[in-house]
């Protein structure tokens, strides 16, 4: 009835078209499995797991083709000297141009040059809560943890003592440590529990994080702290994230988590990842907090943590790295 009339006919195929651009802009190009789907194929998998040299000796390679992660992955006095321009990874238009107040915080020369055995992840997932796999983190060679997590007593059964690099974003700094503009002591204080590790700080991916990033440094010298401060450098980040963008993460930006692990795929022979589960039921269908230590949520939209899980699910399951998702063996099992 509507289509006789060629004026309503094309307010029709208006309308049709309208509804189509929608559909386009709105319909995801593919279906993320739903969290007792993933659980299922988790299960299935089994406890099974198989190194896969070739595997790792690949991943490796490519990421040493795209992203340099042992020559880039901090900001260096040799890879940004006085001068060079540095574009903030997390902002469009936005540079610093190293000059005599940066140039001296920078270390001379990349840290971690030789290829590094046994790698740990830990990630800050619920998973971890009850997961006895304090012991087993506490003997790897390396270990990785994101954003400054508490390790007190309660904890280290489960995540382990010993840090050997850990992650803070600025935006820790100002929610935690009101952007240290007033008191350093607990500041001081709290990275106490981090040892002598290297201090992983994206100073340079968002502008707003570079002077709490700059104040953690004058904090740690002022303080005799033997940590030592790695700014990310944002060269190295575009370029990971460039790398799981071509691989099909579709976040705006990529978890700390995994830029870690895509450090540690660069730079370790065996890598464990923990603490990497982001949904809310665990394998046993219990309910599983956002972190080990609380159950804050994140803001959505920003990050795509179960896209990013699946996409480390599948080197698992090729054996490349190892994903630790339930309990830990006992050590006397
Ligand atoms: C090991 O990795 C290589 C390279 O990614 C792959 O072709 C091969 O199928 C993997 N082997 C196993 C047993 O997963
Ligand atoms: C830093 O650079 C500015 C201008 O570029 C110069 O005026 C100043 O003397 C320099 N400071 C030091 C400590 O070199
Ligand atoms: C440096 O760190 C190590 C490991 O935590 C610690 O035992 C040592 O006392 C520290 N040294 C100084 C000078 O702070």
């Amino acid at each position: 009835m509507v289509l006789r009339c060629p004026r309503n006919r094309s307010l029709v195929w208006g309308a049709l078209c309208v509804v189509v651009v929608y559909w386009v802009y709105n319909y995801p190009v593919y279906r993320l499995p739903s969290d007792s789907e993933v659980v299922r194929e988790v299960l299935r998998q089994g406890r099974t797991w198989q190194r896969n040299r070739t595997g790792i000796h690949l991943l490796r390679k490519l990421l040493e083709e795209c992203c340099q992660p042992k020559e880039m992955f901090a900001i260096t006095k040799e890879n940004s000297p006085m001068g060079k321009v540095l574009w903030y990874d997390g902002e469009l238009y936005h540079s610093h141009t190293v000059n005599n107040v940066t140039y001296p915080l920078f270390v001379q020369k990349p840290p971690l040059s030789s290829l590094l055995k046994k790698c740990a992840v830990v990630g800050n997932g619920g998973v971890l809560k009850s997961s006895g796999c304090g012991g087993e983190i506490d003997q790897s060679d390396f270990i990785m943890r994101c954003n400054l997590p508490p390790l007190s007593k309660e904890y280290t059964d489960d995540v382990g003592t010993k840090t050997h690099l850990v992650s803070a974003n600025p935006s820790i700094i100002e929610k935690r440590f009101q952007n240290l503009l007033w008191s350093r002591r607990s500041f001081v204080e709290s990275m106490k529990a981090y040892g002598s590790s290297y201090i992983y700080m994206p100073a340079f991916s968002m502008k707003p994080g570079t002077d709490p990033s700059l104040r953690v440094s004058y904090a740690l010298s002022d303080s005799g702290s033997n940590q030592t401060l790695l700014f990310a450098n944002p060269d190295f980040l575009r370029s990971v994230d460039r790398f799981w963008k071509a691989r099909g993460i579709h976040a705006k930006r990529l978890s700390t988590g995994l830029f870690l692990v895509s450090l540690a795929l660069g730079l370790c022979e065996e890598v464990t990842a923990y603490g990497f589960w982001p949904f809310s039921v665990g394998l046993d269908e219990g309910f599983i907090s956002h972190h080990y230590y609380d159950n804050v949520l994140p803001f959505s939209g920003f990050h795509a943590m179960p896209e990013e899980f699946l996409r480390l699910w599948q080197l698992h399951k090729g054996g490349v790295l190892r994903m630790r998702v339930s309990r830990c063996p006992s050590e006397a099992g």
